[in-house]
């Protein structure tokens, strides 16, 4: 029987069409006077900046707006937006975009509470973080890294050429997330195809892993089917918006259940080997999914072809090995109908293997996933993905 464990999410969920328009009653609501916007300039420069905005200065609510956030934000990024916060007396934080503006906004704030550089937030045992983030408030403009209601915050070091985890505690967790899928309307097909892809990836790995626990399994259950149901029509169809909605359910429910369970080898992969290549997150993971599920269905059957059940396949009449198969075809189906990128496409390369394999056995997520894994297998599932480019 497992272990004692717990389910704890501090985050008031909010989410419907429209949504943003409460950005200014919800702020004030946490005693926020004066936040800091965090966001990207992707945001700014697709016009979106405003939707995040303009409730605030309809409520005469000053603000300031740091808009610095890349792709895989570096720990820099992190310690010049605390210094923004400080010097503009912010007393609250909005992160508006993508999961890297959501985890820096959340990085920002455990900077702020706790001082110093978030360099010295990394996990570990202790948990460094001893002070709750300022009232902060996420909200997604993608469906898919679920960063509005996880309990991490992922962030780049340059130097050691690696993503660090901070969080593990509930003193991270945002204070409301509010969630519009009105505000993904106009996302890029690619972006929808990674995104949500990554989401799928977080319901997989957490109902899969050694950590799972029931109530997490039946969220990340339904998180399974949406994407089984959406994802192609949000990707063929950008402006659907009840596919745009299903998916930011699936993406905030995959989180809900990844953020305080997460294990696994895609995510161990995709995320050690996105320290070494700046490339989407959402992307690589897509496509070192049924990569992995190939490996890992034989020490989960009986959820792999539950797996293959959520995501639509007919498995009636068929053995349990089966069925988990058929988990595996359906997400490899799924990848190309969706456009993931290959990873040659995305920059990485063959004689990259060995070192590849090295960071990723070396990844915490590696603990805990379904089969165990040696640093051999690892070569085994980047040798598979490579040979679909
Ligand atoms: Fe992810």
């Amino acid at each position: 029987m497992p272990t004692v464990r717990s389910f704890v999410i501090p985050t008031v969920m909010k989410h419907g069409l429209g949504a943003i328009q409460t950005l200014a009653d919800e702020a004030k609501a946490l005693g926020i006077k004066r936040p800091l916007v965090v966001t990207d300039g992707g945001i700014v420069k697709a016009g979106l900046l405003d939707r995040a905005t303009a409730p605030l200065k309809a409520a005469n609510m000053g603000h300031a707006v740091f808009d610095k956030v890349a792709p895989n934000p570096p720990i820099a990024t992190v310690d010049e937006g605390a210094e923004v916060y400080k010097s503009e007396k912010c007393d609250g934080v909005i992160g508006f975009g993508g999961g890297s503006a959501m985890d820096t906004a959340k990085a920002i704030g455990v900077v702020a509470a706790n001082g110093g550089s978030i360099l010295q937030y990394e996990w570990a045992d202790p948990q460094p973080i001893k002070n709750r983030i300022p009232p902060t408030i996420c909200v997604p403009t993608t469906a898919g890294t679920g960063s509005e209601v996880t309990l991490w915050s992922v962030i780049t070091d340059t130097k050691r050429h690696i993503k660090f985890n901070v969080g593990g505690t509930p003193h991270i967790g945002a204070w409301v997330a509010l969630i519009d899928p009105e505000l993904a309307l106009d996302l890029p097909a690619p972006v929808t195809a990674g995104t949500g892809m990554d989401a799928l990836a977080h319901a997989i790995e957490c109902y899969t892993c050694a950590y799972a626990q029931p109530l997490p399994d039946s969220v990340a259950l339904n998180a399974m089917e949406y994407v089984g149901q959406w994802l192609r029509v949000a990707f063929a169809q950008g402006h659907n918006v009840e596919a745009r909605y299903k998916m930011s359910m699936a993406a905030m429910l995959g989180a809900l259940a990844y953020g305080t369970e997460s294990a696994g080898a895609a995510h161990a992969m995709s995320q050690s080997a996105g320290g070494v290549h700046d490339v989407p997150h959402g992307a690589l993971t897509a496509r070192l999914l049924a990569p992995v599920m190939e490996y890992n269905y034989k020490g989960e059957p009986q959820k792999f072809a539950r797996i293959a059940q959520a995501l639509g396949e007919d498995i009636r009449g068929l053995s349990v090995w089966d069925a988990a198969e058929k988990a595996v075809e359906a997400v490899y189906r799924l990848t190309e109908d969706v456009e993931i990128p290959t990873l040659q496409q995305l920059g990485f390369k063959e004689e990259e293997i060995p070192m590849l394999a090295d960071i990723a056995f070396k990844d915490p997520q590696t603990i805990g996933n379904p089969r165990d894994l040696t640093l051999n297998s690892y070569v085994q599932i980047y040798k598979r993905t490579f040979d679909q480019g």
